[in-house]
């Protein structure tokens, strides 16, 4: 590939492009058109925020339509993926995608829900052990599901929801804070639910230590993986996780608003006395149409499951399922690591920029994070001028996530650039 007037740092980064050990699947996915500046495609920095459409996602819901069409109700058993048992389509490749055992996983709902529906089963306030610690930074929605949980159990949120907040001056937490809070007031917390990667900063937490201590301490712990899933590796079953929930619109590529998942570790859905919130879907698929009054839950994560799954929004989560099992996520972790090494090291002597994400790749995900004067202009600048799109959480912060399916070093290239041209002159 060449541009013909190729500066020194964009000959190196089309060289890093053609050299990459993974090659980019951009030709399999639509990034949309550059809304300004001298390129036709966009360089597309939001798949933290929606990921981008693989084109094969049409074509399966083309299929999914046409069976409807056709069979009408009979497509529950005779479409070609017949929707009755369509979830269990996800459940493998759900499984290594997240490290877990096939049973522990499910995709239903939308993250916050599933959260909620893991509280209900797992956040159980007792005797001194009340509280529920989340990040001072978590993403909105939690906070108001554990604060709305807290109400729920009779408690008052001001008290009952703890927040994690960095040393003064710093902006990501220390894991030996963490593990420190844990070890002095584990005793009171019934609860310990954090984002895995932050959604603000995004720094990966220390989920496997966290985990560990959380559990010591007699709290049940839960993660957030809206930032993780699909961005780092994860092993939630030898980590221990008592449960996690995820979005799949992020790194997961699978729409706006698509069905997420959820982990519920083996010796719970094993105890028969975790007491549940339920539905029809989560009674054994063997005895669910004798429409019995009582409930036969399976030994899965299954069970939790409420209402018969929308297929048409299962349908994109299962077309990036099957990228993710065909590329592997421990190349593409390498290759994450590669790119946003890349585009962390261009934008390290661009002033008016400063990266809240810690430099550490162990300690970080895909997504660099920018604090700079005013993110709104900044972002709409990006855009308008040179096609880059990222996302501003306002007032100051500036998200940027080269995302390794399809964002390419020359992509970080004009990142960097159009971040340089726009700011060092200020
Ligand atoms: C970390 C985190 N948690 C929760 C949510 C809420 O997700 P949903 O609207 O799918 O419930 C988001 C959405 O972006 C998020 O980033």
């Amino acid at each position: 590939m060449s541009f013909g007037t190729e500066t020194e740092p964009e000959t190196e980064a089309l060289r890093l492009d053609e050299t990459d050990p993974l090659p980019t699947l951009r030709g399999e996915f639509l990034v949309p058109p550059a809304p300004g500046g001298t390129y036709t495609e966009a360089a597309y920095f939001a798949g933290n925020s929606l990921g981008l459409q693989p084109r094969a996602v049409a074509a399966r819901l083309r299929e999914e339509l046409d069976d409807w069409a056709r069979l009408g109700v009979e497509g529950h058993t005779l479409a070609r993926r017949p929707w009755v048992d369509y979830h269990e389509l996800l459940r493998e490749p759900a499984a290594r995608l997240v490290g877990a055992l096939p049973y522990e996983v499910v995709a239903m709902n939308s993250l916050t829900v599933n959260l909620h529906l893991m509280m209900a089963s797992f956040y159980r306030p007792a005797g001194n052990r009340t509280r529920v610690v989340i990040e001072d930074s978590a993403f909105p929605s939690d906070s108001y599901a554990v604060a709305s949980q807290a109400v729920h159990h009779g408690l008052d949120p001001a008290s009952a929801v703890v927040r994690l907040r960095p040393r003064p001056g710093e902006d990501n937490l220390r894991t030996e804070d963490v593990l420190a809070f844990l070890e002095r007031e584990g005793g009171s917390v019934a609860l310990l639910l954090l984002g895995g990667v932050n959604y603000l900063t995004g720094q990966l937490m220390d989920m496997p230590a966290i985990t560990k201590a959380g559990r010591a301490a007699g709290a049940v712990v839960g993660w957030d993986l809206a930032h993780a899933a699909g961005n780092v590796p994860l092993r939630l079953h030898d980590w221990d996780v008592d449960f996690a929930a995820w979005c799949t619109y992020k790194y997961l590529n699978s729409g706006p608003g698509a069905v997420a998942g959820c982990f519920v570790h083996e010796r719970h859905v094993r105890d028969a006395a975790v007491p549940r919130l339920a539905g029809w879907w989560g009674t054994d698929p063997a005895v669910r149409f004798r429409m019995d009054p009582d409930i036969a839950p399976p030994a899965s994560a299954d069970a939790w499951q409420l209402s018969n799954p929308p297929i048409m929004a299962l349908a994109p989560v299962l077309v990036s399922l099957e990228i993710f099992d065909r590329v592997g996520t421990a190349a593409l972790r390498a290759r994450s690591e590669r790119l946003t090494g890349y585009l962390a090291g261009r934008l390290a002597p661009v002033r008016g920029a400063e990266v809240l994400t810690p430099s550490d790749p162990a300690a970080r995900g895909a997504q660099l994070s920018l604090r700079v004067a005013d993110a709104g202009a900044l972002v709409r600048r990006l855009a308008a001028g040179h096609g880059v799109i990222a996302d501003a959480r306002e007032p100051d912060v500036v998200r940027l996530a080269p995302v390794p399916l399809y964002n390419t070093f020359h992509d970080c290239h004009r990142a960097a650039e159009a971040l340089a041209g726009l700011l060092d002159g200020q």
